[in-house]
């Protein structure tokens, strides 16, 4: 938690209409531009924020306070990615393969592959080499300006090895981490139905990962061949009564009832979202329900994309994020994800910086700490070189040259 005084910046982007608007109708003026700006920080969280010129004189004489220069470099908030998987051993190389060739992502999860792979190889890995697996994806997201990332667990479905999956997400070094229980992301071997399973989930593990604080969220892979909506609402309700906020992988292969299930419980997030049609959109945008979109997954799956367009229009907040995991999306590109989302969802620079901040501070249910610039919020930040509109442009390439969390240097 640092002091900084962080001065010549040339042009700094605070997202604070965006937030003030809670994420929904953006435009470029939401972006909060303002030139030749200085911020300072106290204990992490930023006390002022203003124009170079006006920097308080007591700050500006105050020996103890550490003054970085970003010399006319452009800030912004650092980017929350808010839907990964990113804990997992073994790869899928050779499912992306036989997809290609035209065999399902539900066809190839019947033959026991997809997540029930993934689940073997996590079982079997140490908690040690999970972690220094874990932790250097943490890093590859850092280095792309992200400051808080959720990881969700969801490869073990055993009280064992989701702890252990958990254990690894409490350890990751860096950005704030946000775990989440996907202990419903597919049924093991050991339960003969999807039922007894959640049962078991509800009943054990739940209890477990409240008491031992692993994580507050819990997601559920509502689809069909994998969790319905009925028997989900009733899981999801059980952690909600044990005081668990829920999010929702919703309608991403068929429209299987996900995103009413969202709106229904008020949940933080439905993500994914692509077969929902035009009365799902329009009670998502009456909502509080940030709608998560993972575009650069729906690549990999050769699927159609959400209907963000749609989305935006009728109000509802949208967040963009990688949905990094072995099966649907072994990717952790964030510009690649950002540029689909212009390219093929048509959403605008200034909707996909939003989204990528304030939208998901909110999938998160953090805006009041992280998302924006603001006094009273966090001093987590990167400095580039570049200029804000060559943000989500060159897929691969590194936008940021620095990164700050809590005022203090991440990389
Ligand atoms: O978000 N859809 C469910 N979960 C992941 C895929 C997990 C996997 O295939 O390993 C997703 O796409
Ligand atoms: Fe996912």
């Amino acid at each position: 938690m640092a002091n900084i005084l962080v001065t010549n910046i040339s042009e700094i982007l605070t997202l604070a209409p965006a937030n003030k608007k809670e994420g929904r109708h953006i435009a470029e003026k939401d972006l909060g531009i303002a030139a030749n700006q200085a911020m300072y920080a106290v204990n992490g969280r930023i006390e002022w924020l203003g124009p170079h010129k006006k920097i308080p004189k007591v700050l500006a004489k105050n020996k103890k306070i550490k003054e970085v220069s970003m010399k006319g470099q452009t800030v912004l908030p650092g980017f929350v990615e808010c839907h990964t998987h990113l804990v997992f051993a073994g790869h899928r190389a050779e499912e992306f393969e036989l997809r290609n060739q035209g065999m399902s992502y539900q066809e190839i999860s019947k033959r026991g592959g997809g997540i029930l792979s993934t689940m073997k190889k996590t079982r079997e890995i140490s908690e040690r080499a999970l972690l220094a697996k874990s932790q250097s994806r943490v890093d590859e997201f850092v280095s792309q300006g992200v400051t808080t990332l959720e990881i969700k667990s969801g490869y073990s479905l055993d009280l064992k090895n989701e702890i252990k999956m958990l254990k690894v997400i409490s350890k990751l070094q860096g950005p704030r981490v946000i775990a989440t229980f996907l202990g419903a992301h597919a049924k093991p071997p050991e339960f003969k139905t999807h039922t007894e399973y959640l049962r078991y989930l509800q009943d054990v593990v739940l209890p477990q990962i409240k008491k031992r604080k692993l994580a507050s969220r819990v997601d559920i892979f509502v689809e069909k061949g994998f969790f319905e909506a009925e028997q989900s609402r009733q899981y999801l309700k059980a952690a909600k009564d044990l005081g668990f906020e829920v999010v929702v992988h919703a309608d991403q292969l068929t429209l299987s009832g996900g995103a009413d299930l969202c709106t229904d419980l008020g949940a933080l997030s439905g993500d994914h979202l692509l077969q929902i049609g035009d009365r799902e959109i329009n009670k998502l945008a009456r909502s509080n329900v940030t709608c998560v979109l993972l575009p650069a997954a729906d690549l990999y799956m050769k699927c159609a994309y959400p209907p963000a367009r749609k989305l935006i229009e009728a109000g509802a907040r949208v967040a963009l994020a990688t949905d990094f995991n072995p099966g649907t999306c072994p990717t952790q590109d964030l510009p690649l994800v950002g540029l689909l989302a212009r390219l093929e969802m048509r959403m605008t620079l200034p909707e996909v910086i939003a989204a990528y901040t304030v939208g998901a501070s909110y999938a998160l249910n953090m805006s009041q700490e992280i998302g924006s610039l603001e006094v009273g919020k966090n001093a987590d930040f990167m400095c580039t070189n570049s200029s804000w509109q060559e943000a989500f442009y060159s897929a691969g390439s590194k936008f940021p040259t620095s990164i700050y969390k809590n005022g203090q240097l991440l990389r």
